[in-house]
């Protein structure tokens, strides 16, 4: 049995709103390009519905927001594999720096 050290989680809203916005796709997406080293987990609201959907990349507390599936391949690579948080994407309310 392989033991995955997973200290990195990406939690994708599934709650109804974000669901409405796509975010079953982009939790589909996430869980097709992200690598073993990363969970991805299909989350409850994260209580910021509207601006979905929502993602939050743990421990480091980065958030994004009305990711589209095409664009999970740019957090994957340069967040997830880079270590540098994708800055367009991000949700301005908690990143309010980004740009
Ligand atoms: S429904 Fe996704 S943040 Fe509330």
């Amino acid at each position: 049995m392989k033991f995955i050290e997973s200290s990195r989680r990406v939690l994708v809203c599934q709650n109804r709103t974000c669901r409405k916005q796509g975010g079953a796709k982009v939790l589909a997406a996430f869980q097709k390009l992200s690598g073993s080293e990363v969970a991805v987990v299909a989350s409850s609201c994260l209580g910021q519905c509207g601006s979905g959907p929502m993602v939050l990349v743990m421990p480091e507390e980065v958030w994004y927001c009305g990711l589209c599936p095409e664009e999970v391949a740019a957090v994957t690579e340069q967040h997830l594999r880079g270590g540098t948080p994708v800055k367009a994407m991000l949700y301005r309310k908690f990143h309010g720096s980004a740009n």
